[in-house]
């Protein structure tokens, strides 16, 4: 077995595991041990479970397969195109999703590429959180018949907005992004997720391309992460767009364009649902009580911190 301390030993070198070269082929389990010890000795946290992912990935078969094949012996094509992925993800820290080409979110299959923001568990509480608005509006005399209009204001991957057309299938689905290479990964999604003729996408900066119009629930997962940080986040994130995470020294200039914007788009009595870091929710209150919004809420993720601001945009 290599000690693994080059490269190009990795997942198996050339000359390890080769069925054709009459030596014995590596099994799951060693492969698994091998790699693992790698990314550890590269600094990835998840490195058990990134290697599982990869081998899955390139074995074509689901994970937990994996446990019931730990002896089987692993073909040399199949090792070589693990050693692709094992490398890219030591060397050049790409994210799995990335790797994969696509990310689970809200229980449905999401395709990513670098030009879009990977969905993050903790925005399915903004789903959550719009859910709950839609759902109190259709109860309440509010709409009046009419279908409920929500706009996702930074769309990216279409994760919210397609999330959304599954739950809700009268609603009106606006979703909007600065990125014209976003948008098209979020129109392949709702082709793929056939959900195409149930969201309206738009390019264009904020409120821009929607200027005339109101909606009843706007919800955002904009970027929000300072700039002053860019040299302390883990190198998985230069993967990914900027635009899609870096707002101003604060992290904060989207968001204080957004909330001073909204009130001109949301019907009266509708509401703004903004995902932030947990650190900026005070600061971005008082935005919205200056801006005139009532009723704020905070919501909270899976880890219990504040993730979502709620706002209710005055009835008269
Ligand atoms: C944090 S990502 C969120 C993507 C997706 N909604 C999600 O939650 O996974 C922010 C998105 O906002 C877009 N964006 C950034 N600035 C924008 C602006 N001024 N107007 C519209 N979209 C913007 C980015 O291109 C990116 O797709």
């Amino acid at each position: 077995m290599s000690d693994g301390n080059s490269t190009s030993a990795a997942a198996g070198g050339a000359d390890q595991g080769a069925a054709s070269s009459g030596e014995r082929a590596w099994t799951v389990l060693e492969l698994l041990r091998w790699t693992t010890d790698y990314f550890r000795r590269a600094g990835i946290d998840s490195a058990r479970l990134d290697a599982e992912v990869l081998l899955a990935h390139a074995l074509d078969t689901e994970r937990l397969r994996l446990y019931v094949d730990y002896e089987k012996p692993i073909l040399a094509a199949e090792r070589d195109r693990y050693r692709a992925l094992v490398q890219r993800r030591a060397t050049e820290r790409v994210p799995v999703s990335q790797l994969l080409g696509e990310r689970e979110f809200w229980s449905l299959t999401f395709r990513v590429t670098g030009d879009v923001l990977t969905p993050r568990p903790e925005t399915e509480t903004l789903v959550e959180a719009a859910l709950g608005k839609v759902g109190a509006m259709a109860q309440g005399a509010l709409r009046d018949g009419d279908p409920i209009r929500v706009l996702d204001l930074g769309t990216g991957s279409g994760a919210i907005a397609l999330s959304l057309a599954f739950e809700l299938p009268h609603a009106e689905i606006t979703a909007t992004d600065l990125s014209e290479p976003a948008l098209q990964i979020a129109t392949e999604n709702a082709d793929q997720l056939h959900k195409r003729e149930r969201i309206r996408l738009l390019a264009g900066d904020l409120f821009e391309p929607v200027a005339s119009e109101r909606f009843d629930v706007v919800v955002s997962n904009p970027p929000y992460v300072a700039r002053d940080l860019m040299a302390s986040l883990p190198p998985e994130l230069s993967h990914e767009p900027e635009m899609a995470l870096f707002a101003g020294a604060d992290g904060l200039d989207v968001i204080r364009r957004l909330v001073a914007e909204a009130g001109d788009h949301l019907s009266p009595g509708g509401w703004l649902l903004i995902e932030l870091s947990p650190e900026q929710m005070e600061v971005v209150m008082q935005e919205l009580l200056k801006a005139g919004f009532v009723e704020l809420e905070r919501h909270f993720d899976l880890a219990k911190l504040p993730r979502v601001v709620g706002a209710r945009w005055p009835v008269v």
